[in-house]
Parts: C-alpha cells; sequence; structure tokens
C-alpha cells in the first residue's frame, strides 16, 4: 500500500534551455541523488521560496551539456520523486506554430504529439506491466495556477497549446513544419516527451509552461531557426520564467488537497499481484 502524500506543496522544476543556472532558492542545497535508472542530468538544488520546498534540476545538466536525446528523462523525474515532490513543472524553450504565439510569450502546454523515438519512455516493462492513461496528460491544477502565476510575473500566456515533441538536435524542415500545423499542433520542441508520460507513471501531476523563441520554419517568406537567433530570446524568457515560479510559490494555496494523478497506478497495473511485489 502506497501512502498518501502530505498536505504541503513540494513543487519539483524542470528548467530546460536558459534555465541551467536554475533558480534562486532560499537555503538553497545541491544533492547528488542516485537512481536505478542511471545517472540524471546532475545534481537537484532543493530549498524554499517562500516557506514552499522546491527541488530544481536542470534538463540539459551544467553548462547545457546534454542534448535532448541523450538526457536520462527516468533519471530525473525518478531522483524528484525520491526526493518527495508533490508536483512537478517544466519550463522548456518551444518554437511556435502559430502566427498568434509570438517569440517572448508563453503557452501553459495542455496537450502532446510525440513524434520522438528510441527514447526511453516507461519505468515499467518485462515483469511489471502498466498502462496508465494519459488522455490528460497535464494536471490542471498546476496549468493554472502556473499559467497565472507568468502571468503576474509579467508574461503573455496561452492558456492552451499542443506540443510536438521532435527528437532533434536539428530543427524541423518547412514541409515538417507545415504538416505539424495541419495536424493542429501549435508549438514545437524536443524534450517534453517522454518527460510528461514518465511523469504520469511517477504519480506526479504535471505542467509545462513553454516558452516561444522562435516561429519555427512554417512561415512564407522568412529565414528557418538558427539557434543564435533563439538565445536572446531564451534569456529574456528565462528571467521571466524565474520571476513565474517566484509567483507560484506565493500563489499556491496553505494546504496542498489530493490530486487525482497522485493514484494514477491504482487502475494501471494489468501484472497480477502475486507475480509482483
Ligand atoms: N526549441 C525552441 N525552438 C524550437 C523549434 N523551432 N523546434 C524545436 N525545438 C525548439
Amino acid at each position: 500500500m502506497r501512502a498518501d502524500k502530505p498536505r504541503s506543496w513540494h513543487i519539483g522544476v524542470i528548467g530546460g534551455s536558459g534555465l541551467a543556472a536554475g533558480i534562486a532558492l532560499d537555503d538553497a542545497q545541491d544533492i547528488a541523488v542516485s537512481s536505478p535508472f542511471g545517472a540524471p542530468s546532475g545534481p537537484v538544488t532543493t530549498g524554499r521560496l517562500g516557506g514552499v520546498r522546491f527541488t530544481f534540476i536542470a534538463r540539459h545538466g551544467a553548462g547545457h551539456r546534454i542534448p535532448p536525446a541523450a538526457i536520462n528523462y527516468r533519471a530525473n523525474i525518478d531522483v524528484l520523486k525520491r526526493c518527495g515532490v508533490t508536483d512537478l513543472l517544466g519550463l522548456s524553450a518551444i518554437g511556435s506554430l502559430r502566427e498568434d504565439m509570438a517569440p517572448g510569450s508563453f503557452v501553459a502546454v495542455d496537450q502532446f504529439i510525440d513524434r520522438t523515438s528510441g527514447r526511453e519512455n516507461s519505468f515499467f516493462g518485462p515483469g511489471l506491466v502498466a498502462h496508465v492513461g494519459l488522455a490528460d496528460p497535464v494536471c490542471p491544477r498546476l496549468a493554472v495556477l502556473a499559467g497565472a502565476a507568468a502571468r503576474r510575473a509579467g508574461a503573455e500566456v496561452y492558456p492552451a497549446g499542443c506540443y510536438l515533441t521532435i527528437d532533434g538536435p536539428q530543427f524541423s524542415t518547412r514541409a515538417e513544419s507545415r504538416l505539424y500545423r495541419a495536424w493542429g499542433a501549435d508549438v514545437i520542441g524536443m524534450t517534453a516527451m517522454p518527460e510528461a508520460r514518465l511523469a504520469r507513471e511517477a504519480e506526479l501531476p504535471y505542467a509545462l509552461l513553454g516558452m516561444v523563441t522562435d516561429w519555427d520554419a512554417w512561415r512564407e517568406g522568412a529565414a528557418g531557426v538558427e539557434a543564435a537567433d533563439i538565445i536572446a530570446v531564451m534569456h529574456a524568457n528565462a528571467a521571466l520564467a524565474r520571476e513565474a515560479v517566484r509567483a507560484l510559490a506565493a500563489s499556491l494555496p496553505p494546504v496542498r488537497e489530493p490530486s487525482p494523478i497522485d493514484r494514477a497506478l491504482d487502475s494501471a497495473i494489468i501484472t497480477a499481484p502475486d507475480a509482483h511485489d
């Protein structure tokens, strides 16, 4: 029998491009946490913001050295879970597939299309089979709180959007970019999957604030995406993201009510109970 989560919040933050240096936390401590799933992207930093516990990990590691397809997503989620995180916020640079979602704006993502391949995307496998529900992959409570916090920090925030994940590391061709638009994707990035899948398997309510850095390659007559163009926008976005995390800490209800996602595995494990412990 698994214990219920505590009634106090402990927010895990996975910081993407532009946030490798972390977020400022009070009484911050760097801790190397090991995982049976291998090496995480680096140590976690744990501390407090306005009395709320936050634990941060840099998705691409110190100095942004780990490319999207080489990130050990399982280890990153596992070490945050081991630290006692109750809810998980991802922060990621994204490209826009829509005219209105301009560089500099934020998107509280609510859906995903996964075009990645070859990434370890489950904690389960032979011996213990589980099929967790992923129809609604984002926690609406955390997404609303995070979106409102980003807005209070001064960002323009879209309250929903479908994020298409590519393997990268190259950006998309114009034909791919137009195809993804036709599929109904709103934004594009390289890291949200399998992160969101694994968060659900770990019973961690997950939300993703995407920070738009560019318009991807679909626009007629516009230049394609170049990493150098993205970097300036990314730094401005990162400053806003740090403010958004502070605002989130200030806006969390004093008591964390349970979420149905806290028990996502209750109906997911197929292997007979006598075949596992
Ligand atoms: N991250 C930021 N911009 C991106 C884009 N256009 N495609 C994929 N990942 C991105």
